[in-house]
């Protein structure tokens, strides 16, 4: 059996083997790598590609699986895929995760197989599942399973990301794309069913994955006609306006207990920005943020008069950045001021001036059968006739949009930094020339998200934009390192929670005015955390669920308020959190079954792991911002940022491992404290019997520095 060294070697990676080493990284964790981890760890383009490819060369050289949808063991490891810590032997005994499972068929494979010849078939077999698998790993998926022509693939595992819905059908498109150009011997054009569901799935690296979610995916894959791509009601929900879809209504489905509504996926929205796509059902009214939009309307004022300006604006996910944009748009378009909008995409981080080819191709209305003489029209009538700049900066323009132009304006010998160096200064022109003719601002969402060359771009006009009537407004998350802000006309924002009066409103206006029960009230404000977007997506769980009636002007709520359970909407998003850090998702998990809070006394008779790896696990805890921690170790207590990430760790443990943690929990806190079983029964009550007890929240002192404080 090879080890990962050597692996590394074979594939010509050798150099990174330090590097690898020194972040733990092997064969049980190298499937998880993101492209940007592999950029953090010093591989170039070319070698993360060479990574990629070499991985996926191995994954495909272990045997294939049988096709029991409900039940798919996975392949025995054709090398040493074996953890090599005792954190990723218990991890690899399973987790509950939600997960947007893709299932894919060959139409007409059988007839296929019958008319050709098996060496034929076995190439004709290969081009297809490599092309399905480009798309599936484009999007981060993975493929759990090819058999002959199936091909079943998660998207979720191992490692979640905010979206996975939305990842599963931009693969699925991208997979009936590419098939479509593909030409193949005796076929020509190859086509598929694929089919998409979402939910909750038992999965472990080194055995199954079990969930009816897959039987789903499978019976959805059933309904779609040849080239079509059929959705369940959950992940048209969780995708929303991100695409535009076809109603199919209720569908019975073989071996699915109850009908459910199916959805054909048409094409991707057109929506302007994330936030429209996500918004698009309409938004309740804005509460709080006066001081923002009042700094953001004073640097407006300053804009105009000539001082061009920058408004950095940061914040966590859902904090509500993209809201503030959304409102000064409204107040600024309606005083007549220019807008120019960007988007970035976690989907294209990696290509040149992505943001910049959306805006043109919205602004320019390219249709899908223009010539490239049609575009160039197009363009020439924006950046000459209507922007009066020269002639001559089309064609970087055009270059960027892969415009073929040498027909028109002849060849230029330029150097490939001289061509790149005039596209930045075309760009930059271009945006004063617009400032210029009308006072504008422009509105660029999602910083963190934005391509090298775009940031160039960026660098460039920030530098310039003091002198133009210009106000830029940039969102971005906290991850996002900005260098702008040492400059006088760029000010930084960070965006702070929401009071418990906003939460209430925003709450309120959601329950349509009708008064719900007080816990439940408390509890949504306790778990939301002053996060508008968990504020909206938990209420409207709870306004949806069975457990809530309406009686005339209030609710009544027939659950128990400490058991409303995290909407899917925020599943992925709060689990990608976690799942970002391998090390401090362990620690995570035993840290939420004790609940928001913990110490480090109880925590470290609890985990199995040593004190150098418990002390490092939890120091990344905090450096990642999951937790906060009060006092110094031994006597250190940690406190979960988010009640609902605790939720999404406690979540992912299984059943049995939940179990196994309360009953040493319990044992840990009668050995130190004695006295519990007297002075609080209930807090042990709630270890020995689990979740049945629900939350405790506990009187004692000493008890709180020891441990469980489940507020
Ligand atoms: N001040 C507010 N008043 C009312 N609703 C708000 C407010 N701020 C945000 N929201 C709502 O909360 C949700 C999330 O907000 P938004 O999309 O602006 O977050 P964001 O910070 O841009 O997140 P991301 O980092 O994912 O882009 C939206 O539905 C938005 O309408
Ligand atoms: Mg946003």
């Amino acid at each position: 059996m090879k080890s990962f060294e050597e692996w590394l070697r074979e594939s010509g990676l050798e150099r990174y083997a330090a590097a690898f080493s020194e972040n733990d990284i092997d064969f049980s964790n190298a499937r998880a790598l993101s492209e940007a981890d592999l950029r953090e760890l010093g591989l170039t383009l070319g070698h993360r590609k060479n990574f990629m490819v070499a991985l996926a060369a191995l994954e495909a050289s272990t045997p294939a699986r049988p096709a029991n949808p409900a039940a798919i063991p996975s392949p025995a490891p054709a090398v040493n895929l074996r953890p090599s810590t005792d954190a990723a032997r218990l991890r690899e005994a399973g987790e509950r995760r939600q997960l947007s499972v893709l299932f894919c068929d060959m139409v007409g494979f059988t007839e296929l197989a019958s008319r050709v010849d098996p060496e034929i078939l076995r190439d004709i077999i290969r081009s297809y599942e490599d092309t399905c698998a480009a798309s599936i790993t484009r999007y981060e998926g993975y493929v759990f399973q090819r058999q002959g022509d199936g091909i079943v693939a998660f998207f979720g595992y191992p490692l979640a990301h905010e979206g996975e819905a939305e990842r599963a059908i931009r693969a699925a498109l991208e997979i009936v794309a590419s098939l479509s150009t593909l030409v193949v011997s005796e076929v020509g054009h190859l086509q598929v069913r694929i089919g998409i569901a979402t939910g909750l799935v038992v999965v472990s690296s080194a055995e199954s994955a079990v969930g009816e979610t897959i039987n789903l995916a499978s019976r959805l894959q059933n309904v779609a006609q040849p080239g079509s791509i059929v959705v369940s009601e959950r992940v048209h929900r969780l995708a929303g306006g991100a695409f535009d879809y076809e109603d199919l209504g209720e569908q019975t489905l073989k071996g699915i207990a109850r009908g459910t509504h199916a959805y054909r996926i048409l094409s991707v929205s057109q929506a302007a920005s994330r936030f429209e796509a996500a918004t698009q059902d309409g938004l309740t009214p804005m509460v709080g943020r006066e001081q923002e939009i009042a700094l953001l309307m004073e640097r407006w004022q300053l804009a105009q008069g000539g001082e061009g300006q920058v408004v950095l604006l940061s914040g966590e996910p859902g904090i509500g950045k993209s809201r503030i944009l959304s409102a000064l748009r409204e107040r600024l378009e309606a005083t007549g001021a220019g807008t120019l909008r960007f988007q970035c995409s976690p989907y294209y981080t990696n290509s040149a001036f992505w943001p910049t080819i959306q805006n043109f191709e919205r602004e320019l209305n390219f249709a899908r059968d223009d010539s490239p003489e049609a575009k160039l029209d197009k363009l020439e009538a924006l950046i000459v006739t209507h922007y009066g700049r020269p002639l001559s900066d089309v064609r970087f323009i055009a270059s960027i949009m892969s415009i073929p132009c040498e027909a028109r304006y002849g060849a230029l010998p330029l150097t490939p930094q001289k061509h790149k160096d005039e596209t930045l200064r075309s760009l930059v022109d271009l945006t004063e020339a617009v400032a210029r003719r009308q006072p504008s601002v422009m509105l660029f969402e999602d910083a963190h998200w934005a391509d090298p060359t775009t940031l160039e771009v960026l660098d460039l006009l920030i530098d310039r934009v003091g002198g133009m009537p210009l106000l830029i407004v940039l969102t971005h998350r906290p991850e996002f390192p900005s260098h702008w802000s040492e400059q006088g006309h760029v000010s930084a924002v960070n965006l702070s929670k929401l009071t418990r009066a906003q939460s209430t409103a925003i709450l309120s206006r959601l329950a349509g005015g009708k008064a719900l029960p007080a816990a439940l009230v408390e509890q949504i404000l306790a778990k939301t955390d002053g996060v508008p977007l968990f504020v909206e997506e938990l209420t409207k769980s709870i306004l949806e669920s069975r457990e809530l009636r309406e009686m005339g002007d209030r609710y009544d709520y027939r659950g128990a308020a400490h058991t409303v359970s995290i909407p899917a909407t925020l599943r992925d998003s709060l689990m990608a959190r976690l799942d970002r850090f391998t090390p401090v998702k362990e620690i995570a998990q035993i840290g939420a079954a004790f609940g928001r809070e913990f110490s480090y006394e109880l925590i470290s008779a609890v985990a199995t792991m040593g004190k150098v790896q418990l002390d490092d696990a939890l120091a990344r805890l905090i450096a990642s911002g999951l937790a906060f921690r009060r006092g110094t170790p031994p006597d250190a207590v940690y406190t979960f940022k988010h009640a609902l990430v605790q939720d999404a760790a406690y979540d992912s443990l299984l059943k049995s491992r939940r179990q196994e943690l309360h009953a040493n929990i319990a044992r840990v806190i009668e050995e130190r404290l004695p006295n519990i079983r007297t002075i609080e029964p209930e807090v042990l009550a709630h270890h020995e019997l689990g979740p049945l007890f629900g939350q405790v929240k506990t009187r004692n002192r000493s008890l709180r520095r020891l441990g469980p404080d489940h507020g």
